[in-house]
């Protein structure tokens, strides 16, 4: 069976080793008590800088997650089109986490609080991304769908050709779409926070995922990616 990486032309076992050690960081430093987070954060002008980059960093680590998963769909997808099997339980894990944790938790906290937070500081709803980003977030939801209703199927027969087209369209959309927070949303957002700004985004992020994951899904999606990982990118 070839193995087909998305956006990445070659895969080796360093970067799978990388991404591995990243996850294991992100799962170990990305839900610290709000406490420490605060108490790291240093005094004076670098301490407002700092707790605006807590906020962004965290949602750069989980980019990095949704990364891996968007690897391991493209994958997934060219194999059901190929006609191999996928085990049932990797096509339910794959798409709540693309529901729970991409959607409900991660871009929650961009479209409830940042996004939120960055109009309040002046930034323009279409010429500062926003308006763009959640239009994408939009049409994010709506390749997942088209995945969903595809595995579905018409009288119970999957159409594993649009399962392919649809993760691939979603894929390319949201690999384009975490450069331009990476790039320039995520920055800007670290020069024009101040440090309330960044400290409600903090607590703001903390309820959200209390409230819309709950407690133990994260080590849930964490065990998820690693064993995904292991089944088909190696
Ligand atoms: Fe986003
Ligand atoms: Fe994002």
């Amino acid at each position: 069976m070839k193995i087909i990486i998305f956006p990445r032309a070659t895969e080796t076992a360093i970067n799978r080793t990388h991404r591995r050690n990243i996850w294991k960081h992100n799962c170990d430093e990305m839900h610290p008590p709000l406490e420490i987070r605060r108490n790291g954060a240093g005094g004076g002008s670098s301490r407002e800088r700092r707790l605006t980059m807590k906020a962004t960093e965290e949602l750069i680590q989980e980019h990095q997650n949704i990364e891996l998963m968007l690897e391991i769909l493209k994958t997934v997808s060219t194999r059901l089109r190929d006609g191999d099997a996928v085990p049932p339980e990797h096509l339910e894990g794959i798409l709540e986490f693309l529901t729970v944790f991409v959607d409900k938790c991660h871009h929650g906290k961009e479209e409830k609080y940042l996004f939120r937070a960055l109009e309040a500081a002046g930034v323009d709803h279409i010429t500062g991304h926003i308006g763009v980003l959640i239009y994408e977030h939009e049409q994010g939801r709506i390749h997942v769908a088209r995945i969903k209703k595809a595995l579905a199927g018409t009288l119970g027969v999957p159409d594993m050709v649009e399962v392919q087209a649809a993760a691939a369209d979603y894929v390319e959309l949201m690999v384009q779409h975490i450069t331009t927070e990476n790039t320039d949303v995520f920055p800007m957002a670290e020069k024009i926070l101040d440090s309330d700004a960044s400290a409600k985004l903090c607590e703001n992020f903390e309820k959200l995922e209390r409230e819309r994951i709950g407690a133990g899904k994260h080590e849930e999606f964490h065990a998820l990616l690693e064993t995904l990982q292991d089944v088909y990118l190696k």
